[in-house]
């Protein structure tokens, strides 16, 4: 069936990629519009809410009659549970329920992300449904108690054993077990153009090296968590207050799990403090929700920051070969970029590295290809640009120890081997202007006063140097967009659509989108979201969101104009206009080329003798990043310093210049790019889960031993775009959630070494790696 289908995939793929461009979605006359809301720095609409405590997250719901869960964790990476006591826990003050895998009510597994278009499961392993152990950190148990504390004492007092079997825990171990292709989104992560190899072997000038990045963990602010309750007159209805980057995707896939209806279970996510891809299904969900089952309570689960590190998956270790044969004028004559990945045996997100260097150079000779070596531990999920951020640490880091080599300015370096077209995919590009970027941001930064030579520029006790990279991500817009949209008789306008806002700023800056597209003032529209009950299947997560509701408004406000002409009768000025011959603006509809044949909202909807106008419709199919090769770049700068006396790096300027498209809200955009940045700083110098090989236990569950950037790493951050629109995306915005991560990690890493001469390949780049001053 799944050749089949791919196989079928594949034929659509191709007849999209050759189709003539009029088939593809009509360019967004937004896209051009200036002086107006588009682009305009609004401040988050939600603002006042958050800084008042006002806006509730999945936590914060309390329920009547809510009980508390709490998690125990096993100890070992894989076997069976022997002997599991829970008597001291069931009869522990507050105590209403222990479950573990002898009374959990029958599930079916998580269905995993990507298995099908409303999968989420982070794996897809069933739930406390036996005595087997596949990861270190598996829930065995889960106490529900009055209040969290009884339920936290009670589920210490939980006593298990083990017959543990043999694991394979270590990146070594799994490589030496053999390694196997990689695919993601059902196509094999490998190209093979030319014979790079031979290139290689035969350029005059060579850099082959070996990049290593470790494993990663989610860290968002807030806490992974759910309140839920079993509801309605058969009880049979799930009722979920979610921190969810999927609602639509999260109802479906629970409803799998307990056996019924999708529109049994209601998820509403209003408010997340953070996900970067880790706010999918995991196992905390279905543990409450059938323990909520069992006692007919409702339930409140959030787990600790440990918890998060034991059942949330994070970012696979990666161990990647670059290599690059090169002329002497610089041009690639072959790129390499192959390695192996971890991935445990329930999930099939292998981290794809390579995805970056699918479209950034051009070279004669390509290779690609990534491997995954399997590993016993919690799965390999979505984190920030999975595959790019490690995966331009790699590549970025490799075109800088080149131009080292050639004695070439690395941008220059950069830009001679700017393709014309995508150098794998064969297609078009969109709209590719790194160079502006470049020029835009090396200017900024003052990248001329950079010494070419390591260890030249010194200020004091300390060795300063410069570094940039670039910085790519692709243009989704995924399946599934819908929204509908209702205008009010006072003139309002409410728009719905199941979609998130994890606090990046899509109510602000969907509602400036909307306000523009029905020329309406921004105070007269509001956007509702994060609500099962509203319309679409969009995932916040590929940075696709804003196309992806921007595609469904597009689509929603067509049809709202069809209906809107019904009730232009009689003596309207716009009585038997087409829709195309309309126009919003002013709080109503004009006639194209004559503003004075216009009639208002709110007369329109009078003559029809209504109080509210409801239009919703699907967004067109997402074909033109399959027609165009679509994505962003950016071009990251960093000024680095490492002191002569502890090897001790430091970050002392860091700026961004991106080529996202049109900037719809520079106040939230900045934000987001920033953001970014500050977590590959944290990739680059701090950020490694550490692994205990000896049985897979993640020894630095904690904010206190896996470090992340705090104020006082984090300089100040300049972030400059070209704004220039891209003609085949809704609004000419393309993504910018997780750019900021690409790039910085090897624009850190060449500065670093352009300071003191020093190639890190291994992340993070801690003192011990820069010592012996
Ligand atoms: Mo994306 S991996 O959901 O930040």
């Amino acid at each position: 069936m799944n050749i089949v289908k791919d196989a079928v995939q594949k034929v659509m793929k191709k007849a999209v990629e050759l189709a003539p461009d009029a088939w593809m979605p009509d360019p967004d006359p937004l896209m051009h519009s200036r002086d107006g809301l588009i682009g305009a720095p609004v401040s988050r609409v939600d603002g006042a809410l958050k800084v008042q405590g006002q806006a509730p997250y999945a936590a914060e719901f309390p329920l009547d009659g809510m009980v508390y869960a709490a998690l125990a964790y096993s100890t070992v990476p894989k076997g069976r549970i022997a002997t599991l006591d829970t008597n001291a826990a069931a009869s522990s003050p507050g105590v209403v329920l222990v479950m573990t895998h002898m009374n959990a009510p029958k599930m079916q597994p998580m269905p995993l992300f990507m298995s099908a278009n409303k999968a989420v499961g982070g794996e897809d392993l069933a739930v406390m449904q036996d005595d087997r152990i596949y990861s270190n950190g598996q829930p065995i148990a889960l106490v529900l108690a009055e209040t969290q504390e009884q339920a936290d004492h009670a589920v210490a007092l939980i006593e298990a054993t083990y017959a543990a079997e043999p694991a394979v825990t270590s990146m070594a171990a799994a490589m030496a077990n053999g390694t196997k292709q990689a695919s993601f989104q059902g196509e094999p992560l490998r190209n093979d153009i030319g014979d790079a190899e031979a290139a290689l072997a035969a350029a005059p000038y060579r850099v082959d090296a070996t990049y290593t990045t470790p494993r990663h963990n989610h860290n968002a602010i807030e806490l992974h968590a759910a309140t839920l309750a079993w509801e309605g007159a058969h009880v049979d209805t799930l009722r979920i207050h979610d921190a969810s980057q999927g609602v639509a995707h999260m109802a479906w896939s629970m409803a799998q799990i307990f056996g019924i209806k999708e529109d049994q279970v209601r998820v509403t996510s209003p408010f997340v403090g953070g996900a970067f891809g880790s706010k999918s299904l995991w196992r905390h969900h279905v543990l409450a929700a059938a323990a909520a089952r069992l006692v007919q309570r409702p339930v409140r689960i959030m787990l600790s920051r440990e918890g998060v590190y034991r059942i949330v998956g994070g970012r696979a270790p990666t161990t990647q070969r670059v290599a690059l044969g090169a002329q002497a004028d610089g041009r690639f004559d072959a790129l390499i970029h192959t390695g192996v990945a971890a991935l445990s045996p329930h999930n099939a997100m292998p981290e794809p590295f390579i995805l970056g260097t699918r479209c950034t150079y051009a070279a004669t000779n390509i290779k690609l290809d990534v491997r995954t070596a399997e590993m016993d531990v919690l799965a390999n999920t979505f984190m920030r640009a999975p595959g790019e951020s490690v995966g331009t640490f790699a590549l970025e880091s490799a075109v800088d120890e080149l131009a080292a080599q050639l004695e070439m300015d690395p941008i220059a370096l950069r830009m001679r081997n700017e393709p014309k077209k995508d150098p794998t995919a064969g297609t078009p590009f969109s709209a590719r202007h790194l160079e502006d970027a470049y020029r835009m941001g090396a200017e900024r930064f003052g990248w001329r006063d950079r010494h070419a030579k390591p260890r030249t520029h010194v200020d004091g006790e300390w060795l300063v140097g410069m570094g940039c990279a670039t910085a790519t991500y692709p243009y989704y817009r995924m399946p599934g967009g819908a929204a509908r949209i209702t205008l009010s008789n006072d003139g309002s306008a409410r728009v719905e659509v199941a979609a998130h806002d994890m606090g990046m700023g899509t109510a602000t800056v969907q509602a400036q989108v909307t306000a523009e597209r029905l020329g309406l003032p921004l105070d007269k529209v509001t956007v509702a979201y994060g609500d099962t009950h509203f319309p679409g299947l969009v995932l916040a997560g590929g940075s696709q969101q804003t196309a992806a509701i921007g595609g469904a408004v597009i689509a929603a406000y067509q049809a709202l104009v069809v209906e809107l002409l019904k009730l232009a009768t009689g003596d309207s000025p716009l009585a038997g206009l087409k829709p195309d011959q309309v126009v919003a603006r002013d709080g109503g509809l004009y006639k194209r080329g004559e503003p004075r044949h216009a009639e208002s909202y709110v007369s329109l909807l009078a003559r029809g003798g209504r109080t509210a106008l409801t239009a919703e419709a699907n967004a067109a199919p997402p074909l033109e990043f399959l027609h165009w090769s679509m994505h962003s770049f950016g071009a990251i700068f960093c000024e680095a310093r490492v002191n002569m006396v502890t090897g001790e790096p430091r970050i002392s300027r860091l700026l961004g210049a991106f080529d996202c498209g049109r900037i719809l809200n520079p106040k939230t955009a900045a934000s987001q790019f920033k953001g970014g940045m500050i977590m590959g700083m944290g990739m680059a110098l701090m950020e490694a889960t550490q692994l205990d090989e000896r049985n897979g236990r993640i020894m630095n569950p904690s904010l206190a031993e896996y470090h992340v950037p705090v104020h006082m790493d984090v300089p100040e951050i300049e972030v400059l775009w070209t704004d220039i629109p891209d003609p085949h995306a809704p609004m000419g915005a393309r993504g910018i959630g997780e750019i900021g991560i690409t790039g910085t990690g090897a624009a850190i890493a060449n500065a670093i070494y352009n300071a003191c001469g020093k190639r890190v390949r291994d992340l993070p780049i801690t003192l011990d790696k820069l010592g012996d001053y």
